[in-house]
């Protein structure tokens, strides 16, 4: 089946530094490996569900700087339609990324042009499915909604406190459990995806767990953006038809895909990888 998926969201390039152990408050870890990637939970969705087969459009801004080019670049060398990609006076969104030697990170952001994101600086949404996140304004996420028709996917993550308007309006939520507990999700309507790292995901409606499916033992080299593409994969999956078992089977088997190499977008893997893996 095939369907349009609108990815409106943040656009960052990472500056990414492998080390042996994550820096503690305070203190000074030398030694790291530097690498520039392109990243931003929206980018990495729209890249993750491309390389799964959508047809794929991103909404979003971008900053009138050198570093905008680098934060495009898998976006239009996967295909990802970047019409609505609008660019503002300030820096494109960049990602301080320290990854440890056991793939943990951790992750600040310097929002940039992510923030300039106004609802004037979108199109007409017509897409049949819509995902977004929470590191651009939550004034352009309540406007692209306001008369969206199509199916709407939430990754609620970074956590904030003012979406109970954009929550309400989701057909799918996705969270990981420490997000789970920061939101009242017990009167949702919807579908909830909760990730539950190396031990899977499930999938709850009406306040019961209706599947889970196990995360597939990987060798992990870096988390970041695992959560990214499970979201990419579990929308794709449910708008292809695929059984909420099998839809969850295979986003557990994009996320922990991801997970084994270095990078958000660079690691998110390809339908014919992902089918092999899981011997569909
Ligand atoms: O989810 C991972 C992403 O979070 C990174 O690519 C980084 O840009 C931050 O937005």
């Amino acid at each position: 089946m095939s369907f349009g998926l609108t990815v409106l969201g943040s656009i960052n390039l990472d500056l990414i530094v492998q080390l042996p152990d994550l820096p503690k408050a305070g203190e000074t870890v030398t030694g790291g490996t530097y690498t520039a990637l392109p990243g931003g939970k929206g980018a990495n969705v729209a890249v993750a569900a491309r390389r799964l087969g959508a047809e794929t459009e991103i909404v979003a801004v971008v900053g009138n700087d050198d570093y905008a080019a680098q934060a495009l670049v898998n976006l239009d060398a996967e295909g990802v339609y970047l019409d609505a990609v609008k660019t503002v006076k300030t820096h494109t969104g960049l990602a301080f990324i320290s990854v440890s030697a056991q793939g943990e990170n951790q992750i600040a952001v310097a929002s940039g042009a992510n923030a300039a994101f106004t609802p004037e600086h979108l199109p007409k949404l017509c897409s049949d499915v819509l995902i977004t996140q929470f590191e651009i304004p939550v004034a352009v996420i309540e406007a692209a909604l306001d008369g969206y028709e199509g199916y709407v996917v939430v990754n609620a993550s970074p956590v904030r406190d003012d979406v109970d308007a954009i929550l309400k309006r989701a057909d799918l939520i996705i969270v990981n459990e420490g997000e789970a507990a920061r939101y009242d999700l017990s009167t949702h309507k919807g579908l909830i995806a909760v990730t539950l790292g190396s031990r899977g995901a499930e999938l709850r409606q009406d306040g019961q767990v209706i599947t889970t499916a196990k995360s597939p033992n990987v060798d992990v080299i870096d988390t970041t953006g695992a959560g990214d593409a499970f979201a990419a994969a579990l929308t794709v999956a449910l708008a292809e038809g695929q059984s909420k078992q099998d839809a969850l089977d295979f986003a557990c088997a994009v996320g922990a895909l991801t997970t084994t190499r270095l990078g958000t977008q660079t690691a998110s893997p390809t339908r014919a990888e992902v089918d092999t893996f899981l011997n569909r």
